[in-house]
């Protein structure tokens, strides 16, 4: 189908996807994509209708194949407060016209990978998304043992920020998928200055629950046993309560 890696050092150029690209986009979706896709979804990306993509060729080829995909990445630009990961905006939210690039799919024909072929499509994306003001992420979904995909965007520096259980379901199998970010346009990420702050007060809060129930229970230790017992069976009741439920026996020997 296309000219082996090796054969010719491949010189790939860029460009939105057209109509005259539906079948070939079709048929590499069918050979890269565990999920089948509606043909509905082939006519939305070539037409542009609601999809914006970008394709990669090679206009090196000397067997006629100079326009002929060797790679792509559809998108659909989409609302922040809609999306699954409108709570890691949470300090946006009073805006609600933030937007998000989700990426549907991207793929690079077996021959052609480790060209950074995906790299560029991945920055053609990055670069649309940040020239969009109101902009604040691109996200996407990776199974969960797609390995070489979850190495790509961590390489390019998406932070995968979430395991979600059993979010495919292919072939009769439940898969999990991992969401990767990759914020733009000042979008928080959770090392952000106020998540840092957020989780030092978190913390010391914590440790201070701890070292105040140490405290507590190193003077419970002075106070004599006579006092102890009327103090926890006078003003204890519903703790008590909930000891009883749990374990009886415990509960009997206070
Ligand atoms: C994932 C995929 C898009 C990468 O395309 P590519 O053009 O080969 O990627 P690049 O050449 O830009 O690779 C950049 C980095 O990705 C990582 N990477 C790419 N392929 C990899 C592999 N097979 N194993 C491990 N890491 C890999 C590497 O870190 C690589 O950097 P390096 O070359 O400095 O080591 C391609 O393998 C593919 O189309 N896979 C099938 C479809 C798919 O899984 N799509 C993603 C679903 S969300």
């Amino acid at each position: 189908m296309l000219e082996p890696r090796g054969a010719h050092q491949p010189i790939i150029i860029y460009r939105p996807i057209l109509p005259s690209d539906l079948e070939v986009l079709e048929e590499i979706h069918v050979a890269l994509f565990p999920i089948r896709y509606e043909r509905d979804f082939f006519l939305s990306v070539v037409q542009g209708h609601g999809i914006v993509s970008w394709a990669a060729v090679d206009v090196s080829r000397s067997d006629g194949g100079r326009d002929k995909l060797v790679g792509f990445v559809t998108t659909r630009l989409m609302s922040a407060k809609e999306s699954e990961i409108s709570d890691l905006l949470r300090y946006n939210a009073s805006r609600q016209d933030l937007m998000l690039v989700y990426i549907l799919t991207l793929g690079v024909v077996e021959n052609y990978r480790n060209h950074g072929i995906a790299t560029s499509l991945v920055c053609e994306v990055i670069k649309y998304a940040s020239s969009i003001t109101n902009c604040r992420a691109v996200y996407l979904h990776v199974i969960s043992y797609n390995l070489p995909a979850i190495h790509f965007y961590e390489k390019m520096s998406f932070a995968c920020v979430r395991r979600l259980q059993k979010f495919y379901y292919i072939n009769g199998q439940h898969y999990d998928s991992y969401l990767f970010v990759y914020y733009v346009n000042g979008g928080h990420s959770l090392c952000s200055p106020l998540n840092i702050v957020a989780a030092v007060a978190a913390y010391l809060r914590d440790l201070f629950k701890m070292l105040a129930s140490k405290l507590w229970r190193k003077q419970e230790k002075h106070i004599p046993r006579y006092l102890k017992c009327k103090e926890t069976s006078s003003l204890l009741v519903a703790q008590n309560r909930r000891i009883l439920g749990a374990d009886n026996s415990a509960c009997q020997s206070v």
